[in-house]
């Protein structure tokens, strides 16, 4: 799965198991599709389209095993209609300073890309990244709710986003060799969280009222607020499109990040990195590992403590 190392969504992307057998030893990549791993959205009913509410629950996005009922507990945090329809008056959990930190001085991962430093984060992509990223929340009436679930979110996404913000696609790709890519020459990753694959770019369009299946570079525009929106919609608007594991219990993304939950983030998104202790030189390791890094570092900008790998570790059991 890909929403990982950016080393990882390198090698993985120009060195895609060509068997099964290949893919056998490196579990990570026989499920390395992005975050929102395409089995979550396989056969996505209709859905109507842009969504009226934030919170608005998509019900009906079947998910994996044919026949298996899968509830998704609780509605959607960290979003939703404001009570009574007041607004309370809050400070954003991200502003535009914590968001320029985090994103300038980050280098280009992709060395080997023909545009390989071409799109640097200096401040004229920060602020037009940052403008758009505060419109897709406005426009999907979304907020994070606390320092720690944003910081899961950021950390999820900077430990694969490539280092350029305006850039935000598969290696194979940027590359200019789509067709290495795994899910295909049109549908790879693409925008913060990496939406691959045709079935969760139908649905996520569906889900945002863009046609993504005809134009899947929307979410490459540097000017749309399509990459954000499929971002922040994956996250959290959508219970059934947030987390492989709408079958794995535990509470949604949002509410596992504001705890500090790493470890239950990562089993709803890349099962596969949670190997057990006895694997911990495995690239699977290695890349949860990496993960708790970026995820820390983001923790450092939003002034919060580190958390303990260890104990976010989702090897671990109980964590
Ligand atoms: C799932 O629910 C449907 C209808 O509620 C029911 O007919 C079916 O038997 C259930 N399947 C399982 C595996 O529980
Ligand atoms: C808002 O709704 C809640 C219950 O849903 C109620 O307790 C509260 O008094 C309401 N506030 C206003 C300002 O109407
Ligand atoms: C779109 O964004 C780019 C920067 O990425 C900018 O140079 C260009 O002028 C913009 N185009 C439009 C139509 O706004
Ligand atoms: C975020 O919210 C959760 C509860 O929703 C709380 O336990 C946690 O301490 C909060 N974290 C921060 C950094 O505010």
């Amino acid at each position: 799965m890909r929403f990982f190392a950016v080393v990882l969504l390198v090698l993985g992307t120009l060195a895609a198991p060509a068997t099964a057998e290949a893919s056998r030893g490196r579990p990570w990549l026989s499920n390395w599709r992005g975050w929102p791993h395409r089995r979550a959205l396989l056969q996505a009913p209709p859905v109507p389209a842009a969504p009226k509410r934030a919170g608005a629950r998509r019900a009906g996005f079947v998910p994996l095993a044919a026949g298996a009922n899968f509830t998704v507990a609780a509605a959607p945090s960290g979003i939703g209609p404001l009570a009574n329809g007041t607004k309370p008056k809050r400070t954003p959990v991200v502003t535009r300073k914590l968001f320029f930190t985090l994103f300038q001085g980050d280098r280009d991962a992709c060395t080997t890309c023909p545009d390989y430093n071409k799109f640097p984060n200096d401040k004229a992509t920060l602020q037009r990244q940052w403008r758009l990223f505060t419109t897709a929340e406005k426009e999907l009436k979304f907020h994070f709710k606390n320092a720690s679930e944003a910081a899961v979110f950021f950390g999820n996404m900077k430990v694969i986003y490539g280092g350029s913000l305006d850039r935000i696609l598969e290696a194979c790709a940027r590359a200019g060799t789509p067709q290495k890519c795994s899910a295909g020459p049109k549908y790879y990753g693409r925008g913060p969280v990496l939406i691959t694959g045709a079935d969760n770019y139908a649905a996520m369009g569906k889900f945002l009222g863009l046609d993504l299946t005809s134009n899947p570079d929307l979410l490459l525009d540097t000017n749309s607020t399509a990459g954000w929106k499929s971002a922040l919609a994956f996250w959290a608007l959508a219970p059934e499109f947030s987390c492989v594991g709408a079958f794995i219990k535990g509470p949604p993304c949002p509410r596992a990040a504001r705890n500090g939950n790493v470890a239950a983030v990562t089993r709803r998104i890349v099962p596969n990195e949670c190997v057990p202790l006895a694997a911990r030189t495995t690239p699977a390791w290695k890349m949860q590992s990496d993960r708790i890094s970026a995820i820390n570092s983001v923790r450092a900008v939003f002034g919060l403590p580190p958390l303990n790998p260890m104990t976010a570790w989702c090897g671990k059991k109980g964590a």
